[in-house]
Order: structure tokens, then sequence, then C-alpha cells
């Protein structure tokens, strides 16, 4: 990874004495896309609310996250967020219905945001919200600026959503399954549009995705949670094609035997976040499990192009 824009090392998150993420390591190059992929209550939307400033007061974070000139995200007093957040790093919500202002029309909450980030005078903000509308694939654009959120379908509030979260040409968008309350129809729509919207503005993007044949076509990175800590983590192409940690391993046999490419959840349950083992979190449900497993934690260390947290790692392919 040549140019580094976030570099997250040991985020560590408490809620009360449940340690709901566990020393989690990954980076990110600029215009680069990654994807957070694990089960449910694995952790992935507390990394991104860790990470966009919003879990203060509600529980103790630890650990360090630089990004880009930033030296920690972690450990930035509000004022500074106020500046960062909407403007450099930006979110991209999982119903769109819910963090659109309803007694607004789209192009009042759109001009907001640019005037108050951007400082744009009137007329420019609003011709800026048209062409941004029209970049997210919303016909008749000047239009719908005056309609109200509920005028328009699922798939078109999250179109709004993603032209409000690019409003400000952010370095990092955090986009926690923007499609899960859409229509399977308009799904891939949407995960398309984000991607493609990223990369031509040659932003970085962190995508909380259930898809793992869409995380290995889509993104360039890839992290495995499973119970708040990091598996294995590398570049998609690396990890999905040859996964060497037992639970991306399963992962990925899921996907083939179900034939979908959705990630259904494979045998056996995570463990509670107030009964977690000594050892691995994984241990009661690897088939490679060893003795040391239930009893010493596997640290993430470097091994064949990818991080890997398992003290019996699959072989190579
Ligand atoms: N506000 C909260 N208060 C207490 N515990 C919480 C809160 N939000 C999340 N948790 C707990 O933190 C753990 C991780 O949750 P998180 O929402 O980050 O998982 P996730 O991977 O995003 O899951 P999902 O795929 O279901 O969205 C879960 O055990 C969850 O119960
Ligand atoms: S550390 Fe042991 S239990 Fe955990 S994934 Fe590796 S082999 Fe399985
Ligand atoms: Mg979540």
């Amino acid at each position: 990874m040549t140019d580094v824009l976030l570099s997250v090392e040991g985020l560590t998150v408490h809620r009360g004495a449940r340690r709901i993420l566990d020393d989690v390591s990954f980076s990110l190059g600029r215009g680069e896309t990654l994807a957070l992929v694990g089960e449910s209550g694995a952790g992935k939307s507390t990394i991104a609310a860790a990470l966009m400033g919003l879990l203060a007061g509600q529980a103790r974070v630890e650990g360090t996250a630089a990004f880009d000139e930033a030296p920690d995200l972690l450990s930035l007093p509000e004022k500074a967020w106020n500046r960062l957040r909407g403007r450099r790093l930006a979110m991209i919500f999982q119903d769109a219905g819910a963090a659109l202002n309803p007694c607004y029309t789209v192009g009042s909450q759109l001009t907001t945001v640019l005037r108050r980030q951007l400082s744009l005078g009137r007329a420019e903000a609003r011709a800026r919200a048209i062409a941004l509308l029209e970049s997210v694939g919303l016909n008749d654009a000047a239009a719908r600026m005056s309609a109200y959120p509920h005028q328009l379908s699922g798939g078109m509030q999250q179109r709004v959503m993603v032209a409000i979260a690019l409003a400000c040409d952010p370095d990092l968008l955090f986009a926690d399954e923007p499609t899960s309350a859409l229509d399977v129809t308009i799904q891939a729509q949407i995960v398309r549009l984000i991607l493609d919207q990223t990369k031509q503005k040659g932003a970085s993007c962190i995508f909380v995705l259930h898809d793992l044949a869409l995380a290995s076509q889509s993104c360039d990175r890839i992290v495995v949670l499973y119970a708040g800590q990091v598996m294995e983590a590398g570049p998609s192409e690396t990890v999905l094609r040859d996964p060497r940690h037992p639970y991306t391993r399963l992962l990925k046999s899921c996907v083939i035997e179900i034939g979908t490419s959705e990630l259904d959840p494979p045998p056996g349950s995570v463990p509670g976040y107030d009964d977690l083992p000594a050892g691995c979190r994984f241990a009661s449900r690897c088939p490679r499990a060893l003795p040391r497993c239930r009893t010493d934690k596997p640290r993430l260390e470097e091994v064949a192009g990818r991080s890997l947290a398992c003290w019996n790692p699959e072989e190579a392919a």
C-alpha cells in the first residue's frame, strides 16, 4: 500500500464490562475500498461508529487511528470532530428513510450541508445540489429538489443519502449496510453507485457488506471479523481466493454450498460477549482447534501477504 489514508492500531471498545472490539488493526490506502465482513454482532458497526467519533460517552475506546494528517481520530476532541465529520469523513446509513429529515425537502437538506460545510452562496449551493442529484442517477433532478423524503421511493432516498454523503468530497466514506432496507433488485444498483462514485472522486470507502462475492469483486481489501476480533485481513483477491483462517474458509464454503453470494451464517453460534473464551474466540466452532487454542489468544500476524490470527491456519492452496 503506497499512500496510507487510515491506519487503525489496537482499536478496543468496552461497553461496561463487555469488550465489544478487541485489538482491531487494519489499514486502508487512499482511493481504496475495504469491506468489513462478519456475522451479526461481530462489531462492524461499532468500528464505523468509533472511527466517526460517535461513541463518546457511550463506550470506552482504546487504540489509535491515524487519518491523513490527523494523528489520532480516537482521541480527537468534539470540536475538532465538527470540522472533520461530514466533510473529510462521511457516512451512509442503513435506512435512508430514517436518516433523512422528513420535515425538509431534499434540496433544502442538500444545500444546508453545502452552505454550512463549504460556505457556498445560495445559487451556487443549489446548482451544486442539482449536479449531485444528477450524478447519483436521480432523473429530473431540479424538480426533485422540492420533494420531501416521503415522496421518494426507498431507492431514491438512498441515492439522496449518497449525494449528501458525497457533497463535500470526503476522503473517507463509511457505508454501513447501505442497501439492507431496500428491495433486492435495487441493492446491487446502489452498491455499484457508491463504489463508482467513490472511485470517481478518488475517495476511500469502508463498506459493511454481507455479500462475500461482491466484496471480492469490488473491494480492494477485506477485513474478516469474528466476535469483535480481526481473524484475517488483506487484499480481497488474496484472502478470498485462498483463505487461510478457518473462519474465512467456513464463510466461503457456505457461499459455495448455498449457491448464493449472500453471507448465510455457518453452523454453530458466536459466543456471547459476557462469556468469551480465554483463547481463540472461534475455538468452539473451529474444525482445526488445538488444545492451546482454548487457552492462548492468537495474535494478528503477517502471513503470506495477509494478516492472520490463528494457531493452526489452513494449508495454502
Ligand atoms: N448501543 C449499544 N449498547 C450496548 N451494546 C451494543 C450497542 N450497540 C452494539 N452493541 C453490542 O456490540 C456488539 C457488536 O455490535 P455491532 O452492532 O457493532 O455488530 P455488527 O457486526 O454491526 O452486527 P450487524 O451485522 O447485526 O449489524 C453486539 O454484541 C451488540 O449487541
Ligand atoms: S486459533 Fe485455533 S481455534 Fe482459532 S481459528 Fe485457529 S485453529 Fe481454529
Ligand atoms: Mg451493524
